[in-house]
């Protein structure tokens, strides 16, 4: 058996709705959009990840861009199931290998996914060649790449703020206690500055744009201390029809975004409040811990924070503590009792 064991790989992917990530030989070797283009007369995937992102908004009749994973449920089964074969395929960029490998792999999911959803990835992994392939709920990964010994009889509060949802879970012995899944992450928030843009400035933006914004000049509260630069937005006048620009500054955009944050802070209460008393006393010491891209949102750790009267901490390189943690649960497939087969 030992001579068939280099057609054995092992791989960890986070099935993110905003990003897929896949860890191989402990590297982060795939980092993508979760995004892929079709062409509309053949039905084929034309491209996948970040090529296809760079069509994104820019399509013309016969191409389309889908993302599979919109809000956290699988909105497209067949792309999906394209994006993982394809983005599998990435492993090996052009030296593609004589003998197809057989993989070994733990994938994470979005928790607030069905048992339908849940077979249609264990069967794409299993079409791109996954042989032993156990699941992991979003937040449990997200635990454990931070860091947490998710074993100990200790709870713990992990929310995780990605492109479709912010999950939400308290994870103690090996499992997770409670948890809220709600539709509120960067998606919305990219929603929000399109639509903010539009009623104030009466500019239209593409989604791309109201993204970059976010990251450049986005924030949860209208007030920090060490702010970033004006950031200047180009798009379309609605009036006029004509291309502009207009310079937007982080305080405007933490008044657009402010209602998505509130709904996540109702969510986190919800959370604490279903939380049983002595997880709840572990979690009044070690407070909240943030993960996601979401978690890069300039001062959000310190609205929660005001908000719950809890220490709050933002993981170290959130957008790769999910893969990071799947990877960890790729090493203790046989002791790790979490990890699901179906
Ligand atoms: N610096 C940043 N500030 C605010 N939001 C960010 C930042 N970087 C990434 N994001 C947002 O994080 C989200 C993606 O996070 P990720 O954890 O990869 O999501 P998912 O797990 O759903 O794929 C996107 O909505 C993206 O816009
Ligand atoms: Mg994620």
């Amino acid at each position: 058996m030992a001579l068939f064991n280099f057609l054995t790989q092992e791989i960890a992917i986070d099935l993110g709705t905003a990003n897929t990530l896949i860890i191989h030989n402990d590297k982060v070797v795939v980092d993508q959009p979760s995004i892929v283009a079709i062409d509309r007369r053949t039905d084929k995937v034309i491209a996948v990840g970040t090529r296809a992102m760079q069509m994104h908004e820019k399509t013309h009749e016969n191409i389309k861009t889908v993302r599979p994973l919109k809000d956290g449920v699988i909105a497209d089964f067949r792309a999906a199931e394209s994006m993982i074969r394809e983005m599998i395929a990435m492993i090996y960029g052009e030296k593609k290998p004589f003998f197809p490998p057989r993989y070994k792999m733990v994938i994470c999911i979005p928790s607030g996914i069905t048992e339908v959803e849940k077979r249609a990835v264990k069967d794409s992994a299993e079409q791109a060649g996954g042989q032993d392939v156990k699941m992991i709920h979003e937040p449990m990964a997200a635990a454990i790449g931070i860091g947490i010994d998710v074993e100990e009889p200790n709870g713990n509060m992990i929310i995780d703020i990605g492109g479709g949802t912010t999950e939400i879970a308290v994870i103690a012995l090996s499992g997770i206690v409670c948890d809220q899944s709600i539709r509120v992450a960067g998606d919305e928030f990219t929603l929000d500055i399109v639509d903010y843009m539009r009623r104030q400035h009466n500019m239209l933006i593409g989604e791309r744009t109201a993204e970059k914004i976010k990251i450049h000049v986005g924030s949860a509260l209208t007030d920090i201390d060490s702010p970033p630069d004006d950031y200047p937005v180009n798009g379309r006048d609605l009036m006029t029809g004509i291309p502009k620009q207009i310079i937007v500054s982080y305080s405007e955009i933490a008044h657009a975004i402010d209602k998505s944050i509130s709904k996540i802070e109702e969510a986190i209460l919800k959370a604490l409040e279903t939380t049983p008393p002595e997880l709840a006393a572990d979690i009044f010491k070690t407070g909240l811990y943030l993960t996601g891209g979401g978690a890069l949102l300039r001062g959000l750790d310190k609205r929660i924070g005001q908000k719950t009267k809890l220490p709050v901490h933002v993981a170290e390189d959130p957008l790769r503590a999910v893969v990071r943690g799947t990877g960890i649960a790729l090493k203790n497939m046989d002791r790790f009792t979490f990890l699901m087969d179906d």
